[in-house]
């Protein structure tokens, strides 16, 4: 009896010691941790030759902003039934959550999705909106290497409206949904922030396509952290828009877009809650980027078990090494034109050069018209 047991335990020993080295060889040849790994190496291929051509543009902002609004659709208040949280839920019920207002504009993302569910069978929906996102980042000068963990189980329903945080909600109303989705705290809450570096609005004005949230939208950069703190001038289009205020650099040429300044990330910069945290990121390039992929570590599972996952970040593709943009006040701006709220230390920037008010470029190479694919689908 005793020298079974202790066979028993000596073979349960050798099997724990020996699962950690195993791994897998894919059959492109890379090595993974884990075979269950494999089948995102291809998918990372398709996506980027189809979706985001390796360009951290508009295709590539679109999957990020997905990541979002699938996962943060769950409520510890209202139970499962209101959603599933990082469950594909997007994907599967095309034609329900999309249609919701907070969700204007992520057909897109939802279209250019959908055929890799068929091209992909072996992946989840959850699995396919998160992995997405990571490659899709993995484009932007200055983005984190994500985590990603494999194994969602499908949506069995879609979500219910009301679960998304809108650009007119104010900060105690955005805090309690994002402590109520994954009790993520306001530092975590301006962390995700940082997305909005990379992050243009299409639907917030309906007179303009792709009016950006700062003067670097293809770079991963704390420039956003920084313009958000200046002062408001005018708008770039309709000066009647729900959920806008006024941006320091509104002035647009042909379809390079002035800048669009939501009201939430302006009402977050200056609010005594999360005003520090705000500012605390102008200038801190891996601070900030560090912070985003720990936050994003629990916006990426929500619904989930961490422990019923498998580690599969070894197949998102590392993120290309062009160095993002050092931040700067636009030209024509100065430490004159800040609105601080918080009493801490504000960086010493420099200002770029010129006369004029910077023009924002349309397209990541700097000129005005530039690929985009919009597949279409039943979103
Ligand atoms: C307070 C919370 C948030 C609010 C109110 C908010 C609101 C918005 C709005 C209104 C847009 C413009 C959509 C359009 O008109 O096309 C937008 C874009 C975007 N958001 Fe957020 N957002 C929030 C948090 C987040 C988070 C946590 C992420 C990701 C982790 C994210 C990622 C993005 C991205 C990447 C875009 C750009 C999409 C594109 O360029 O096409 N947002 N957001
Ligand atoms: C914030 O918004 C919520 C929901 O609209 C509202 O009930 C609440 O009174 C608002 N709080 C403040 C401080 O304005
Ligand atoms: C905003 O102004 C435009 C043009 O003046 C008008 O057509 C539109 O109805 C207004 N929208 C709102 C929400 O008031």
């Amino acid at each position: 009896m005793a020298f079974t047991t202790l066979v028993a335990l000596v073979a349960l020993a050798a099997s724990v010691r020996a699962a950690p080295a195993a791994g897998a060889v894919c059959p492109d040849g890379t090595r993974v941790g884990n075979a269950a790994c494999c089948k995102f190496i291809p998918l990372a291929q398709d996506l980027q030759k189809t979706v985001f051509q390796n360009d951290c543009g508009e295709d590539t902002h679109e999957a990020v902003r997905l990541i979002f609004h699938d996962a943060v659709s769950i409520s510890q208040k209202l139970g499962p039934s209101a959603g599933g949280g990082a469950d594909g839920s997007m994907l599967l019920f095309p034609t329900v959550e999309p249609n919701f207002p907070a969700n204007n504009g992520i057909d897109d993302s939802v279209n250019n999705l959908i055929p890799f569910l068929t091209s992909h069978p072996d992946v989840g929906a959850g699995d396919l909106v998160q992995f997405a996102g990571a490659v899709a980042l993995s484009n932007c000068p200055g983005a984190p290497r994500l985590e990603f963990l494999a194994g969602r189980a499908n949506a069995v329903a879609p979500a219910i409206i009301g679960l998304i945080p809108e650009p007119q909600d104010n900060v105690t109303s955005i805090l309690e949904r994002f402590a109520d989705a994954g009790n993520f705290s306001p530092f975590e809450v301006v962390s995700l922030l940082a997305s909005h570096s990379i992050a243009r609005a299409d639907k917030v004005d309906e007179t303009l396509d792709a009016a950006p949230f700062d003067s670097t939208p293809f770079d991963f950069d704390t420039q956003v952290f920084l313009e958000v703190l200046l002062k408001g001038t005018g708008f770039p289009g309709l000066d009647n828009n729900t959920g806008e205020v006024m941006s320091p650099l509104p002035v647009g040429s042909g379809s390079d877009t002035g800048e669009l300044r939501l009201q939430s990330d302006f009402v977050l910069a200056r609010d005594p809650r999360t005003a520090c945290f705000w500012q605390g990121f102008v200038n801190k390039q891996e601070f900030m980027a560090n912070s985003f992929k720990n936050a994003m570590k629990k916006l990426a599972i929500l619904g989930n078990k961490r422990e019923d996952l498998i580690d599969c970040s070894d197949v998102v593709p590392p993120t290309v090494n062009t160095a993002p943009k050092t931040a700067s006040f636009p030209a024509t701006k100065s430490a004159a034109d800040l609105e601080l709220t918080c009493n801490e230390a504000f960086p010493s920037l420099t200002t770029d050069p010129g006369a004029q008010e910077t023009l924002i470029p349309h397209c990541s190479n700097g000129g005005q018209s530039c690929p985009a694919v919009q597949f279409d689908g039943p979103a």
